[in-house]
């Protein structure tokens, strides 16, 4: 071969090497830190569990009592007794929060509870009932006070599986209305969920924080494999936006499923990061969270 060929490929070559490797090179994304909050009195304040700088959303947990023509009842266990209206001063919290950027949500259903809808008409006057008492309408008797939340979460274990669809469409509608209405869901790894199934194909919500825990086929047992194929599937879905990896925040938070700290940097989030579905991960509970030191150690390797 000629010299002058030779050269030529060469320049060829290497003018072309940087963008043949970057084309292979995706950087991994940021993720966030979701928290719920609200379960344990001994958990710190509201604006306490913001000011940490670790969450950039908490979810408060829980409204477990609505529907087939229940008052709506707010459980915060031992932070404030909502139905006396001792919990209005939250709302100096919740825009303290909103201040920092943390999106604030009010987390529905949980493991203890009476809620289910009767009808489509019963899941659109529930949704206007946290839109007038949770969001940006108005009433008189907000167990939060004026603040309005970022949006409602479905944590939904229990009850009837029908109108959870209806619900997060009649939600979204109030977007409309000027301030959006973030949807979050946070369906139990085995796929599809039990209640979450159907309302998560509506494309509406906004983040999908998985519970890889008290579910043995697909949480961590040691080994990732499971957890990480069913990431995989969850997040092949093309109606979630933003997937994140549900854990418990201590041994103890969970009947099964913990995952030490360094698995979860060192070998989940590498695994998971590149996708630009990663929205980061969510933790049961601040309470736990507390206990066990986890997020402090974490929350700038996500
Ligand atoms: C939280 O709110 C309480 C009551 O208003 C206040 O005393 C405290 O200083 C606040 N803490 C932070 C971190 O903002
Ligand atoms: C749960 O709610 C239903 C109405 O949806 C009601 O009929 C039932 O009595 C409630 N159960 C309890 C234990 O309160
Ligand atoms: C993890 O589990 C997978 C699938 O069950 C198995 O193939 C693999 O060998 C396991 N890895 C380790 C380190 O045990």
């Amino acid at each position: 071969m000629c010299p002058t060929k030779l050269y030529i490929i060469l320049s060829v070559f290497l003018i072309l090497f940087p963008f043949l490797t970057q084309a292979r090179y995706t950087p991994p994304h940021r993720g966030g830190i979701a928290i719920y909050w609200g379960q344990n009195g001994n958990e710190g304040r509201l604006n306490e569990t913001c000011a940490t700088g670790r969450y950039n959303y908490v979810n408060l947990a829980f409204l477990n009592i609505f529907g087939g023509g229940q008052v709506p009842s707010l459980n915060l266990a031992g932070h404030c007794d909502p139905p006396s209206g001792g919990c209005v001063g939250l709302s100096s919290e919740i825009q303290y929060c909103q201040s920092l950027g943390i999106k604030v949500l009010l987390s529905l259903g949980g493991g203890i509870g009476n809620y289910s809808f009767s009808s489509t008409d019963d899941a659109k006057n529930f949704a206007e009932y946290l839109y007038n008492n949770y969001l940006g309408g108005q009433s008189n008797s907000r167990p939060l006070g004026h603040a309005p939340l970022d949006g409602i979460d479905f944590d939904i274990e229990s009850g009837s599986v029908l109108y959870w669809d209806d619900l997060a469409r009649f939600l979204h509608d109030f977007s409309r209305r000027g301030r959006k209405v973030y949807l979050g869901a946070a369906p139990q790894c085995p796929f599809p969920d039990k209640y979450m199934g159907t309302p998560l194909k509506t494309g509406l919500f906004d983040y999908v924080w998985v519970q890889f825990y008290n579910n043995p086929p697909c949480e961590y047992n040691g080994n990732i494999t499971n957890l990480i194929n069913s990431w995989n599937l969850w997040s092949s879905q093309n109606y979630i936006k933003k997937l994140f990896v549900g854990l418990p925040a201590a041994t103890q938070a969970a009947g099964s499923g913990f995952m030490p700290p360094d698995v979860l940097t060192g070998h989940v989030v590498p695994a998971i990061n590149r996708s630009p579905k990663y929205g980061g991960v969510m933790f049961w509970s601040k309470f736990w969270d507390d206990q066990s030191g986890y997020t402090t150690r974490i929350f700038n390797l996500v």
